[in-house]
């Protein structure tokens, strides 16, 4: 077990362990240097892996309140012949350039109004996209993204930034979000954009293989809320509208940053919308309310809808302030008592009704698959996952970040865990597939920072024997703060 966190209320004043605070520290950036390798590297595993996170957390002696904020750290983990490469760099976005040159925090980034009071944040605060939650490669780019307009492209051999990328349709004005989806039967790019003014609005965009837009469907959303991540399956787009309601009003007018706009208000439960794929006819389903970051995969079976995600029944993590994302940055434990459950929602189109299931009511994040498999049934999830809820020696609920790998067998119903222990702290298992392999043979690439020796490793697991422990750790000299999202291109 690790991370123990007391639900009680002196929780906030507790120092967090060493390991969680180091993802709140600043990185430098422009790395380039070989792993000490524990273990032995496949020699079929070719390819690299890409990563993006909040990599900048401080300029001008400012610190970003919220751990989820900072400016995008793309990373690469390569691998040829049994040998491994790692590098970084921030993407130079106008943002950070301009405020490298300032050595001054200039601009409002979503958990921080921008300096000068609120007369400087009426209208938002010129919020600037720091491109740091997700990275893919597509057609021999990487595009780095942020929760606001625009992307931007990367050299995937440098880091080095190109440019901003126009996705979408150039005509409409949305703010691109950071997840999309790759549709492996046929190769299209599925994105999609928020806009938010009296209403609503939800952008679902699709490229083709070729990188050439094909579609721009502008869905009117019944209500105005935060979210992430979305569903896709063959047919269909799923938008889960979950209850963390966002006010434009108080963010617009300058008095408060884009998170501090958000509230939670779990008696309005989540609004589920189907929407086709070709923009035909939207369905709308009402469902129990679950914050969620990620979705893990979507697929139709039998005449229904199956969804898969981690759902918590509160993001008190997240938000609002004494949430553990905040207290984090000033070393203090705090409050992150819902766990991430694994759940299922069946969506009867037909009988128009929709079920929530919970698969497993542990603690994860991060859910992913093999990519080969989107969008058709997954027999297998792969998740960030933390001990279950317990009890410390007064009888308190405990919880647990992540600081394992679980992988789920939903045909066998057997679930594999490994734990990396005490003061350690792991994200996402990036799953690469092995060449020539079958559906889940493969790799799970796994970073991570000990928070004894301070200094991060990226694990790798044969993804059929998670809970045989890792094939080979990649050791740095260095620490890392948090990644959030990576993928990976084969060679
Ligand atoms: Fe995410």
């Amino acid at each position: 077990m690790t991370f123990a966190m007391v639900r009680d209320r002196d929780s906030e004043a507790e120092p967090a362990p060493r390991a969680l605070a180091l993802l709140g520290v600043s990185e430098q950036g422009g790395r380039d240097e070989p792993p000490v390798v524990e273990g032995t590297i496949p020699r079929e595993l070719r390819g690299s892996l890409y990563r993006n996170g909040p990599g900048l957390f401080e300029r001008g002696g400012l610190r970003k309140p919220h751990l989820l904020d900072g400016d995008g750290l793309v990373q690469r983990l390569s691998f040829a012949d049994g040998v491994a490469r790692y590098q970084n760099a921030f993407v130079r976005t106008p943002k950070f350039v301009a405020e490298e040159a300032a050595d001054a925090f200039r601009f409002a980034t979503w958990s921080m109004r921008r300096p000068g009071g609120f007369i400087a944040n009426l209208g938002g605060g010129a919020g600037h996209s720091q491109a740091g939650v997700t990275v893919y490669p597509f057609n021999e780019r990487l595009y780095a993204f942020d929760e606001v307009s625009p992307a931007f492209g990367l050299d995937p051999q440098t880091l080095e930034t190109l440019g901003e990328e126009s996705l979408g349709d150039p005509t409409k004005e949305f703010m691109i979000k950071a997840h999309t989806k790759f549709d492996p039967l046929t190769g299209e790019w599925l994105l999609f954009g928020i806009s938010h003014g009296a209403a609503m609005k939800l952008h679902a965009i699709i490229h083709g293989a070729d990188g050439a837009l094909k579609a721009h469907h502008v869905i009117a959303a019944p209500r105005q809320v935060y979210i992430h991540d979305f569903f896709a399956t063959r047919e269909y787009l799923i938008f889960v509208l979950h209850p963390m309601w966002f006010s434009p009003w108080r963010f617009l007018s300058g008095q408060a940053s884009f998170i501090e706009s958000l509230s939670w208000k779990p008696e309005s439960g989540n609004q589920v919308l189907v929407v086709p794929r070709d923009g035909g006819a939207v369905q709308l389903f009402e469902a129990p309310a679950a914050f969620i970051w990620h979705a893990l995969n979507a697929y139709s079976e039998n005449g229904e809808i199956i969804a898969d995600f981690v759902g918590y029944d509160a993001p008190d993590h997240f938000a609002p302030h004494g949430a553990l994302f905040y207290t984090l940055m000033q070393g203090r434990m705090g409050v992150a008592k819902a766990p991430g459950m694994l759940r299922r929602y069946r969506i009867d189109l037909a009988g128009h009704s929709l079920r929530e299931e919970i698969l497993d009511p542990g603690a994860h994040e991060f859910p992913m698959i093999d990519p080969r498999v989107a969008m058709q049934k997954h027999d297998v999830a792969y998740l960030s996952a933390g001990e279950h809820a317990a009890t410390n020696g007064g009888g308190d609920r405990v919880d647990h970040l992540w600081n394992g790998v679980k992988r789920v067998d939903f045909i066998r119903g057997k679930t594999q865990i490994f734990d990396f222990g005490a003061n350690v702290a792991t994200g996402e298992p990036v799953f690469a597939a092995r060449p020539g392999g079958d559906r889940n043979d493969g790799w799970l690439i796994v970073q991570g920072v000990d928070g004894r020796s301070e200094r991060a490793f990226f694990a790798l697991f044969d993804a059929a024997h998670v809970d045989a422990g890792p094939v080979a750790r990649l050791h740095l000299p260095h620490s890392l703060p948090i990644s959030f999202h990576g993928w990976w291109k084969a060679d």
